[in-house]
Parts: C-alpha cells; sequence; structure tokens
C-alpha cells in the first residue's frame, strides 16, 4: 500500500509487485505493501478504511463488500489487464476510478504465446528432460513446422493482434473468431485473416490459442466439446484467464488422442492443485508468466504510479475503465 504525505492518513493498499510503483509516490504517501495481502482479507479491509488508492494484480478480490469498506478510496489500480477480479460496477457506483495497463504487457504475452507454439510443435520440453537425463533421442522428437499452418486466433484485441502479426511473419495462416468482429472489420482486413464462427474456427485451426477475457459468457468456453472438435493433430494454448478452460474437459480430450497438445499458462486456480494435467507428456504449464517480462514489468509500474499520482493530486487518469476522476 502506499499511503498520504498527510501523516497517519492512509492513501493505498497494494498488492506486491516488482518494480514497485511507490517508489516516487512513496515520496508523498504513507504506504502500506505487503505481498500477501490479496490472501489476508481482514488485514486488507482494515488497512483500506483510510486508503485513497489501491493497487492489486490479478489475485486480490475487489468486491462490492470489501469497496463498502473503503470510504476514502479514489482510484483502483489494476497493475495489468483482465479485470476479472474487481467489480468494477461496483466501484463506478460509488464513484472510484479504475485503472488497468492495456499498453504495458501485451507484447510480453503475446511472444510467450509464440514461444509455447513453438514448445509443442517441436516438443521441446520432453526433448530437453530427456536428453538432461543422459540420453540422445532424435526420432522421438520429430516435430512439425508451423509455416503453412492455421493459427486459430479466439479473441482478437491488442494480443490475438501481436500474436497474428508475429505469426504471420512465420509464414502461418491466420483464422479469427471474435464476436465483435466480421470478416471486413479493417483488422482482419489487414492481416489478410479469415474470420470464422467459433466451431468452424476449432475444426479448421492447426492450433488454437485463445485471448478473451474471463466474463459469464467465457466461463468454461473451452471444454471437452470444443477439445473434441479440433484436429486430433492440434494444439490448443491458452495466455489469457484459467477459467476460461474446464481443465477435466481437456485432461480427457488429451486422454482420448482428441488433441495432439496444449500449453497453459494460466489455471482455473492459482495456485494449481496437482492434477491429470500435471505431468501429461502432451502439456505445457507456466505459472501464469505471460505479462512477465522485465520491460513489461517496468511499464506497468510506470503506468500505474502515473494513474494513482494523477488522480491522487486531481488530475483526470489517463488508463481509465470507467471515469477519469473519482466522483465521489
Ligand atoms: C494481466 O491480466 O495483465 C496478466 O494476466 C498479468 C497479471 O494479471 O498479473
Amino acid at each position: 500500500m502506499l499511503t498520504s504525505g498527510i501523516p497517519n492518513r492512509r492513501t493505498a493498499a497494494m498488492q506486491d509487485l516488482t518494480p514497485s510503483p511507490i517508489e516516487a509516490p512513496a515520496n508523498h504517501y504513507a504506504v502500506y505493501q505487503r505481498s500477501n495481502l490479496w490472501n489476508s482479507a481482514d488485514e486488507l479491509r482494515t488497512e483500506l478504511k483510510t486508503a485513497r488508492a489501491l493497487i492489486v494484480r490479478n489475485q486480490t478480490c475487489v468486491t462490492s463488500d470489501l469497496l463498502a469498506a473503503a470510504p476514502q478510496l479514489e482510484i483502483i489500480a489494476r497493475a495489468g489487464v483482465g479485470l476479472d477480479n474487481i467489480d468494477v460496477e461496483a466501484a463506478s457506483q460509488l464513484g472510484i476510478v479504475v485503472t488497468s495497463t492495456p499498453n504495458a504487457n501485451s507484447i510480453a504475452v503475446a511472444e510467450l504465446t509464440l514461444g509455447l507454439m513453438f514448445a509443442l510443435a517441436r516438443h521441446l520440453v520432453p526433448a530437453h528432460a530427456a536428453t538432461a537425463q543422459g540420453t540422445w533421442q532424435r526420432q522421438e522428437f520429430t516435430g512439425v513446422e508451423l509455416a503453412g499452418q492455421t493459427l486459430g486466433i479466439v479473441g482478437f484485441g491488442r494480443i490475438g493482434r501481436l500474436l497474428a502479426v508475429r505469426a504471420m511473419a512465420c509464414g502461418m495462416h491466420i483464422a479469427i473468431h471474435d464476436p465483435i468482429l466480421t470478416q471486413t472489420a479493417s483488422e482482419i482486413e489487414t492481416l489478410q485473416a479469415k474470420w470464422l464462427p467459433f466451431e468452424s474456427l476449432l475444426a479448421a485451426a492447426d492450433v488454437v490459442s485463445c485471448h478473451v477475457p474471463l466474463t459469464a459468457d467465457t466461463h468454461h468456453l473451452f471444454d471437452y466439446g470444443q477439445f473434441a472438435a479440433m484436429r486430433p493433430t492440434g494444439f490448443f494454448i491458452n495466455t489469457s484467464r484459467g477459467g476460461v478452460v474446464c481443465e477435466t474437459g481437456l485432461a480427457r480430450a488429451l486422454q482420448e488422442g482428441r488433441l495432439a497438445g496444449a500449453a497453459l499458462d494460466v489455471r482455473e486456480t492459482e495456485p494449481p492443485t496437482k492434477g491429470a494435467l500435471e505431468g501429461h507428456e502432451n502439456v505445457i504449464l507456466t505459472p501464469h508468466i505471460g505479462a512477465f517480462t522485465e520491460a513489461a514489468q517496468q511499464r506497468v509500474v510506470e503506468s500505474v504510479a502515473r494513474d494513482v499520482q494523477r488522480v491522487l493530486t486531481g488530475q483526470p487518469a489517463t488508463e481509465y475503465v470507467n471515469f477519469d476522476r473519482p466522483r465521489r
């Protein structure tokens, strides 16, 4: 948390971030920062009684209940893009500004997705594990080339677009499903990509990559039926939100050979409990590191610090989600 230059007046509660966005504001505000604050509802509630700003990652559940206990809160700054952990409607009703960092970490997520795609196609993880054990198995790790294959992108926002450009440079064809866009959308035409209905994309793509926010509509968008509709040689990648995938459905589809492999950077529960996907030879699992590059984190921190500082000094926020100044 940050707290204010006004003695004893708490200004911001904050989940742990590295680098810390509080270094500059800390000269002016009292700060309360603790890495596990997201997991201590009572402590968070207590600190929020006097806080003017709350800075969170994706783990702190900012509910209407919690906000009701924060009478002085002016801004909730989300150090990231996904807003599924914040009740934005409740914040708006209370006149609290919500900001995020949409331009800070999209490249990092797109690059990780590309890396996972290559890792799946060339069996990099099992090939490394076997070689590190002292074996030399070349034929076993014969992979596939991505050039000439079709990448199906579900959700064509910032990250989907960055991924499309990079995959095209690798010689891939791009198919897109996004309910808000159509074939004639300039974003799709410019890339000479093909818009497809969801089911057609699943059947047509060699690799399906998911880039949608988690909402009531997208919860378990990918379940057994969707995986079974993919090509048996296909790969599935999720670097968006874990709740978009039903993991038991994915595990069953993999077990039955309905698709060739999957890579998940995000999980239904984080951290996850060990289940059918852990240790599966055709699955790559990473601990929600999509946004974790030094450059991306630096941009995230700068964006958060700038907007908190602006709002607390009466200026409009730049990366606001609802409105740019507090209305309380
Ligand atoms: C995001 O939503 O920006 C990423 O998933 C990273 C994060 O939540 O920390």
